[in-house]
């Protein structure tokens, strides 16, 4: 198994370019499957869940074909309409093949995802929604069974925002009979990209980007073409990073009109944060001053960079408050934290940080995606040496993280087997 190994102490200097979205390009890859025409994608990311999601696509019998960062998929001679188990339990977003396969084939079986590290995150609200608009669900043998002969336009609220559960049900009703309103949509910057490529391929959809969403159901979809928007989560980890160890790192490619809860607490830590339009540059001079977080759908606080910025809050001045409202299991992080002689106390879904002047390396394990990138944040600024085991969990969702981090002077290598 390959781990991580990290010398801490080096300050980061340099530029690095802010790859594509996961978020965004999983849900528009799934959304090919609404045409019989291919959709090229550009700007999507080289990660373990984009292989993964090529890899469900072609089990259904969609063609795919990969050349850099530009992705061509063809959905005319799908084959099949059920995700397996094998492949939805390693990565959730899978079910969002279940909206477009009901949608253009009237039916679908979706393996439920089971367990999670990070909580319990049922998809019961997919299939609410999708029962609103006429489907027959059954849960036979682990699997979610959906039938409908058209889905039919109807007024959805999700009992809380969610995001895939947005983007599944945004998507079946592009191709439903009359007009769907989803409230209480999510109004992550994804469901908007996704929206957008929907629109390329002949959706009709207002109020993206809101959290009123109006689909009008069009008979069919043709192909199309877009570029996935920036990792928003990417570029917040990079820049997490340098406010921990120090020094001034320029991103491009990035973009931060859609980051600034993470720009604002990135500010209060005491960074220098320069905007433009498509790049930040971050400057960071001493120890940076703690901060309080609470995680909130978007624009709030992103739970998805709750982890990092805990990183920070170890090594800062004075004392954070951490508060996570998303996701009931999501400071799996901690205890590896302390690892490094980070001062946590957990009560309930709040986590208190009392920032330490100086962590120290030690063997960690990453429990999950945006966990482990808190690991490395904290692995870089930890005195001598931090190995980071199961970095399988960071492959899903960051691109060559280890060779972009020591092009900006990091010490950072990858190593295999028990070394
Ligand atoms: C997406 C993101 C993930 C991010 C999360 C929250 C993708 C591929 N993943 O995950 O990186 O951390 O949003 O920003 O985009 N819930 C239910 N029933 C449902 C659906 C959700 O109870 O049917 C609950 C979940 O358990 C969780 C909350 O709603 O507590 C939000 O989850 P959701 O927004 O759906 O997360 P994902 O879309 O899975």
């Amino acid at each position: 198994m390959e781990k991580l190994r990290i010398e801490g102490g080096h300050p980061l200097r340099g530029e690095v370019a802010v790859a594509g979205a996961k978020n965004a390009a999983l849900p528009i890859m799934c959304a090919a499957l609404l045409s019989g025409e291919p959709l090229a994608l550009a700007n999507v990311p080289q990660l373990h869940d984009v292989a993964t999601a090529l890899k469900l696509l072609d089990r259904l019998g969609v063609k795919s074909r990969r050349a850099g960062d530009r992705v061509e998929l063809d959905a005319g001679a799908v084959a099949s309409v059920e995700a397996p188990y094998e492949l939805v339990r390693t990565m959730r977003a899978s079910i969002l093949v279940l909206g477009p396969l009901l949608a253009r084939f009237g039916e679908a079986r979706v393996s439920l995802p089971g367990g999670c590290a990070i909580g319990q995150r049922p998809v019961d609200q997919h299939i609410k929604g999708l029962q609103a608009m006429g489907a027959q669900i059954s849960i036979e043998h682990g699997y979610v069974v959906a039938k409908a002969a058209r889905l039919k336009g109807a007024r959805i609220v999700t009992d809380m925002v969610t995001v895939t559960g947005t983007e599944n049900l945004m998507m079946a009703a592009t191709l439903a009979d009359g007009e769907t309103v989803i409230e209480n949509a999510a109004r992550e910057p994804e469901v908007l990209d996704l929206a957008a490529a929907l629109v390329a391929m002949g959706a009709r959809i207002d109020g993206a980007g809101t959290d009123r969403i109006v689909v009008h159901g069009v008979e069919r979809l043709h192909g199309g073409e877009h570029r996935v928007m920036a990792d928003r989560i990417e570029a917040g980890t990079f820049l997490c990073a340098v406010a921990a160890t120090g020094g001034e790192v320029t991103l491009t490619q990035a973009l931060p009109a859609t980051m600034d809860a993470t720009l604002d607490k990135l500010r209060e830590a005491g960074a220098g944060v320069e905007v433009g339009g498509d790049s930040i540059r971050l400057s960071m001079k001493g120890r940076p001053r703690a901060v309080d977080l609470r995680t909130a759908p978007y624009p709030g606080f992103a739970t998805d960079m709750q982890a990092q910025f805990m990183a920070l809050d170890c090594i800062a001045e004075g004392a954070g408050v951490v508060t996570e409202t998303i996701f009931e299991n999501r400071f799996m992080h901690v205890l590896e934290l302390q690892r490094l002689g980070a001062d946590i106390a957990i009560e309930g879904n709040t986590a208190v940080v009392r920032g330490v002047p100086g962590l120290s390396g030690a063997a960690v394990m990453a429990t999950d995606l945006r966990a482990s990138a808190g690991l490395v944040i904290a692995g870089l600024v930890a005195e001598g040496e931090t190995t980071i085991d199961r970095i399988y969990h960071l492959d899903r969702g960051y691109e060559q993280m280890e060779a972009r981090l020591a092009a900006l002077g990091a010490r950072i290598e990858r190593i295999r087997g028990s070394a």
